[in-house]
């Protein structure tokens, strides 16, 4: 068995690793990466043309969310802010992702959240008040591809408690989104983001997870906000959110039993939600949900 030193079998009297030596698998293909993360991780890598049809929705999904967080104001009530999302769905020809998604099936085209609710609330008849904090997250679905968005909105003079958790979820979702690139591993999402949150004295809330989103609402991989262990590297054309709910208190939550959806906090204290749909490029990482 010929190796690495000894010369080349072609007889050029150069070491074999210097002259006929296999070369180094070449960067392997689309078409091989796109298998390999399908294969070991369920992950889809989107195409040039999924991504443009993700990037519209995405837009879409942003430009909306802008109309509905301009739109709450104290005295509107949730459920005219959801009946204006649908409107402005059907107009630019797209469908709400969670209207009757789930089991229960979801009643809204947003969820509401608002105050010590952590995710998943559902939009009703209350007015918003003065020192109300409200996260909406909205989800289009234009020609079958999603893009999934959320932003805190704050009606008039609200608490320091909940000034700082609406600032340090913000925080939290942008360092996160800082460290995206090829190569670098899913659980950095949940060490930047845990780095945040500790420096504020704020929690993680760990039982709602980020999540693969384009071609379904729901896709591989499930991204944890809290410290993990995820070793899969980002890859160029994975599409996914970030989406991290911080805790002015402790990190539990409690689903409501009667409506099967709202989250809340488990001891009443604030809490806080942005979120955007992103795809990682060659070089790093674009934000989709904006205008
Ligand atoms: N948009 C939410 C997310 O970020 C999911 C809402 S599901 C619903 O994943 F049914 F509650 F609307
Ligand atoms: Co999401
Ligand atoms: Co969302």
């Amino acid at each position: 068995m010929i190796s690495r030193n000894d010369p080349c079998w072609c007889g050029s009297a150069k070491k074999w690793k210097k002259c006929h030596y296999p070369e180094q698998k070449p960067l392997s293909s689309f078409e091989e990466k796109a298998l390999f993360y399908k294969k070991k991780y369920d992950i889809l890598l989107k195409t040039p043309e999924q991504i443009e049809g993700i990037r519209a929705s995405c837009k879409l999904a942003a430009t909306i969310l802008d109309e509905l967080c301009n739109y709450a104001k104290e005295g509107v009530t949730t459920l005219e802010i959801d009946r204006l999302a649908r409107k402005l769905t059907k107009e630019a020809g797209a469908i709400s992702a969670t209207v009757g998604y789930g089991d229960p099936p979801f009643p809204a085209a947003i969820c509401t959240s608002l105050n010590e609710v952590i995710c998943h609330g559902i939009p009703d008849d209350r007015p918003l008040q003065n020192g109300d904090i409200m996260n909406i997250d909205y989800t289009s679905i234009l020609n079958g591809y999603f893009g999934d968005c959320s932003r805190m909105v704050v009606i008039g003079e609200i608490s320091e408690e909940k000034k700082l958790v609406v600032d340090v979820a913000q925080k939290c979702l942008y360092a996160a989104i800082d460290r995206v690139k090829p190569g670098v591993m899913v659980y950095e999402v949940g060490d930047a983001i845990e780095e945040v949150a500790a420096r504020y004295g704020c929690s993680v809330v760990y039982q709602f997870v980020a999540h693969g989103v384009g071609v379904a609402f729901h896709e591989e991989p499930q991204i944890c906000h809290h410290k993990n262990n995820m070793r899969i590297p980002f890859e160029e054309g994975m599409t996914f959110t970030i989406e991290p709910m911080i805790n002015a208190g402790m990190k539990e939550g409690v689903i409501d039993k009667k409506d099967g959806w709202t989250a809340r906090t488990v001891d009443g204290r604030a809490s806080a939600q942005w979120e955007h749909t992103l795809l990682v490029t060659k070089e790093g990482v674009e934000i989709l949900t904006q205008k």
